[in-house]
């Protein structure tokens, strides 16, 4: 034991609480949420230490091979929720249309309303996930793509631009289990633009 690896880097909550809340979702739902985002960073810490200790001991037990696989929930779920309450502000910043994201999507949907009315379409899926727009870092083209859970259909090397969760805990408390669609409009106000346009970059 005394030679092994050094433990794995422990992942921090985020330092967000909205003790205001937003306009337009309760401080509830949020507060409720948030705590679901330590969950994930919880168990990504604990899996990660776990698997960790198990490879580096040479216990390659049948429940290791399921840790491993239930990383991709967790850690994918950790990072989708810090993006998505990243990029959620009372004083958002407005689209810069001289912003290279801002020009991608007038080039790919002819504009900023076509845009949006693809990417609510893509949030509105049935499924439980996010509904995510994405950037492939090796052209800068644009994608929409639904994560089922927070690590199914991900387009392997996609980067993450705007991620809004759409799983029922993000909105059926202020707009009811049928209310997505109202969730989503909703968010849309709330939305940093220069938050997303720097995951975008240049
Ligand atoms: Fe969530």
């Amino acid at each position: 034991m005394g030679n092994l690896p050094g433990a794995p880097m422990a992942y921090t909550y985020l330092d967000l609480t909205f003790p205001e809340g937003l306009p337009g979702l309760s401080k509830e739902l949020l507060a409720d949420h948030l705590a679901l985002h330590r969950g994930y960073v919880d168990r990504t810490n604990k899996l990660l230490e776990v698997v960790r200790a198990a490879e580096t001991e040479g216990r390659f037990s049948l429940e290791l091979k399921e840790y491993r696989r239930r990383l991709g929930f967790e850690f994918s779920g950790m990072r989708l929720h810090e993006s998505y309450f990243r990029m959620l502000s009372a004083t958002p910043g407005a689209p810069d249309p001289t912003h290279p994201l801002q020009k991608r999507i007038a080039t790919q949907w002819g504009s900023f309303e076509a845009w949006w009315k693809a990417f609510a379409d893509t949030c509105t899926m049935p499924g439980i996930g996010w509904g995510t727009l994405l950037k492939d870092p090796t052209n800068g083209e644009l994608a929409h793509a639904f994560l089922e859970d927070h690590q199914n259909g991900v387009p392997v090397g996609m980067e993450v631009v705007l991620a809004l969760d759409v799983w029922e805990h993000a909105y059926a408390t202020d707009f009811r289990p049928t209310g997505r669609g109202k969730y989503v409009e909703a968010v849309r106000p709330l939305i940093d633009w220069r938050f997303v346009e720097a995951a975008y970059g240049r």
